[in-house]
């Protein structure tokens, strides 16, 4: 598996990623209303301009994206995403000690999160704090997801599955 920046020509791939793992992951915890409204099945407006502005990093396995991450400059987690046939693999935990690294590299202080219900737990198991539950909206429908913080000291820290940007089978 390989940890490389998104490339201009996949974001509709990258779409097909986001929307597999909502509506096969995230139903556990949504209705298919607010599922489908998360993710339709088209990209929303915007979306492979969001993936070229906002760093992004995609999990590739066999030529295929199977993982995704993406941070602000601000130390925000914007998106992340494992596809449904690679879950529970370390996947997501390599992608997030990978940003927590370039945060580090970028000097912040935390990162934060909105995570969804389906990710909660796993940022939790991760080192972050759920500070608030909130509503959002998505093409008028309402959901909740927790607004998550971690700090960088370096006590904090997520053990490291892999080293640099090639990730072992075994970790992953
Ligand atoms: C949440 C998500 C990204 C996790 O991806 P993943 O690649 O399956 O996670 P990993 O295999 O890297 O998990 C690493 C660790 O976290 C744990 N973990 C993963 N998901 C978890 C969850 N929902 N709750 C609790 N622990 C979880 C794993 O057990 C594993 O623990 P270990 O280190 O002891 O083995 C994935 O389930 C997903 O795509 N969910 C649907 C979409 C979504 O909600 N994305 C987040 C938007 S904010």
């Amino acid at each position: 598996m390989y940890l490389r920046p998104y490339q201009p020509g996949e974001a509709e791939a990258l779409w097909r990623l986001l929307r597999d793992s909502v509506h096969r992951i995230a139903i556990a915890h949504y209705t298919p209303a607010q599922c489908d409204a998360w993710a339709p099945a088209a990209p929303p407006q915007g979306w492979g301009e969001r993936l070229q502005q906002t760093p992004t990093w995609v999990m590739e396995a066999g030529d295929k994206a199977v993982g995704m991450v993406a941070l602000t400059p601000a130390g925000h987690i914007d998106l992340l995403y494992t596809a449904p046939s690679h879950q529970r693999r370390g996947i997501a935990r390599a992608l997030l000690h990978w940003v927590e690294e370039e945060a580090r590299r970028l000097d912040l202080s935390h990162l934060t999160t909105e995570a969804s219900l389906a990710a909660h737990g796993f940022f939790i198991r991760h080192g972050f704090e759920a500070l608030r539950c909130q509503a959002v909206q998505r093409h008028g429908v309402e959901l909740h997801n927790w607004v998550m913080s971690k700090p960088l000291g370096d006590d904090a820290r997520t053990p490291p599955s892999s080293g640099g940007t090639r990730a072992s089978a075994s970790a992953l």
